[in-house]
């Protein structure tokens, strides 16, 4: 190892920076974080110094430090951006005072590390100055699997530490307790808001480790949103949750992508459904859920797009509610919002529509049963899932209630998918165009003017490399957008 990780106390100490511009700017907020007094050395200071220029902590100079500027100061940064930092080097050396300088290795007696700060929790990562970008890659996957309420988790976990340590003997028996804490439901609850829910059981846990008891009790169910197919577009809070659960249900949309993300030893549970055959009834799933979770399961509840957007997770959460299993519910994109910014098409755009519908054209029974006077407003978007087997009902009906025959419609399957197809017709082409299409669906339909919008705003690059794969023949250059 060339360099000893360690962290400065640098509360109310002395610190010095040459240099006016953006790696300035960064080193003195750093340095004002840790409580810092920061002597600047700039001719000039750039605009990112403006919110920190008036902090009575900074004393700025408008010349070069002098031998007496390193009396009392810990530490020094070059951040000269004309490479001038010779001087800084040559005192800071002759003062033994730490310095560093960017960019210059040799100007460096330590490295300043690209850091996750969940304060008071501190990772900092250094690649002993051979890649700053490398580290700050790993700083950005850090950033994703440290939640932003890690910080207070630490804070809160911290105040019991006396607790603990009064009531548990041997370092075996806090080690067990931590563990669980840091890894179990005492942390989960916190991480969703529960502040109140996660003290009762940390003291619960703390009361049965203290008797020699093991942690007795309850799983947790995540119903987790899991978008519409790109594994890219998961949350934060998905993905964490993904990585703790010891069991996962999940369902047919959710694709291979996202599933190898779901920590690697839970088992899995598929309860598929295919469209007019439901593999395993819903009011099982929620008896299988509850019964996991009474096991002392972890259990992750994934399903694609939002849980409560046509997903069904309400009826879940009540059968979880009713037995009083702890619950979480983590919000997805929703196919409606994730197929249409990928096809390029806005659903609300202020020439076109100040409204979108979100509707399912699937009917409780398979038959079409949908509200025309809600559908057929002007401007406003429809958004319909569920709807591909009845796409020609569904035109002809726009059709028959007196829309316009030329309103746009599109069809937008295995949205944010490497396969995505996006087929644009109108509502009375539509049925001549989809003829020879192979559309397996999942599909959303997009019907409204908002659908024009996409020869100039199409976007995505599917796996065979084109963002228009199967525009049908008639109108096809009218919709070629610009850029290609
Ligand atoms: C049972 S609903 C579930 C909706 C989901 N909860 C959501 O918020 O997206 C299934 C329907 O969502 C739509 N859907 C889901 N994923 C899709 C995708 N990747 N591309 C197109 N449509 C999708 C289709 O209309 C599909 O029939």
């Amino acid at each position: 190892m060339d360099h000893l990780p360690i962290f400065l106390d640098l509360k109310d100490k002395k610190t010095l920076v040459t240099g006016g511009g953006t790696t300035a700017a960064r080193r003195t907020e750093r340095a004002l974080e840790a409580g810092a007094n920061v002597y600047i050395f700039a001719d000039e200071l750039c605009a990112e110094f403006d919110h920190l220029s008036n902090r009575p902590q900074i004393t700025h100079f408008r010349r070069l430090p002098v031998a007496e500027d390193m009396n009392d100061t810990v530490v020094a940064w070059g951040c000269s951006e004309d490479g001038g930092d010779n001087l800084l080097v040559e005192l800071a050396r002759a003062h033994n005072v730490l310095v560093n300088v960017a960019d210059i290795i040799e100007d460096c007696d330590f490295i300043t590390p690209s850091i996750v700060d969940r304060d008071p929790l501190i990772v900092a990562i250094s690649t002993g100055g051979a890649s700053p970008i490398l580290a700050r890659t790993i700083r950005a996957r850090l950033e994703v699997m440290l939640p932003a309420a890690y910080g207070d988790l630490v804070r809160f976990v911290g105040r019991f530490r006396d607790k603990a340590m009064g009531k548990l003997k041997t370092g075996a028996q806090r080690l067990r307790f931590w563990e669980a804490v840091s890894t179990g439901p005492v942390s989960d609850l916190f991480l969703a808001g529960d502040e109140a829910g996660a003290e009762k059981q940390l003291d619960r846990e703390l009361a049965a480790a203290a008797s020699g008891a093991s942690r007795p009790g309850l799983g947790e169910v995540y119903l987790v949103g899991a978008g519409p197919g790109d594994p890219d577009l998961l949350t934060f809070r998905a993905l964490r949750l993904m990585q703790l659960a010891d069991v996962v249900v999940h369902d047919r949309l959710i694709g291979e992508g996202i599933m190898k993300l779901v920590r690697r030893d839970a088992e899995r549970i598929y309860v598929g459904k295919m469209p007019k055959q439901h593999i395993v009834p819903q009011e099982e799933i929620s008896r299988m859920l509850v019964r996991l979770a009474k096991q002392g399961k972890r259990v992750l509840r994934l399903k694609g797009g939002d849980p409560f957007i046509f997903g069904r997770g309400g009826e879940e959460i009540e059968a979880l509610a009713a037995e009083k299993i702890p619950f979480q519910v983590v919000p997805g994109v929703t196919a409606a919002s994730g197929c249409s910014s990928y096809a390029g098409i806005p659903l609300t755009h202020r020439d076109h529509a100040q409204a979108c519908v979100f509707t399912t054209a699937h009917g409780r029974d398979g038959v079409l049963d949908v509200d025309w006077d809600v559908l057929l407003r002007p401007n406003q978007t429809v958004a319909i899932y569920m709807g591909l087997s009845n796409i020609q009902h569904l035109c002809k009906g726009f059709i028959d209630r007196g829309a316009d025959p030329d309103l746009p419609v599109a069809i937008i399957d295995k949205g944010t998918r490497p396969d995505q197809k996006v087929v644009i017709a109108t509502v009375s082409t539509l049925r001549n165009k989809i003829k020879d299409e192979k559309l397996d669906g999942p599909a959303m339909i997009v019907v409204g003017t908002v659908v024009n919008l996409r020869k100039k705003l199409s976007w995505y690059q599917t796996r065979s490399g084109s963002m228009h794969a199967n525009y049908g023949s008639e109108d096809a250059q009218a919709w070629l957008p610009e850029k290609t």
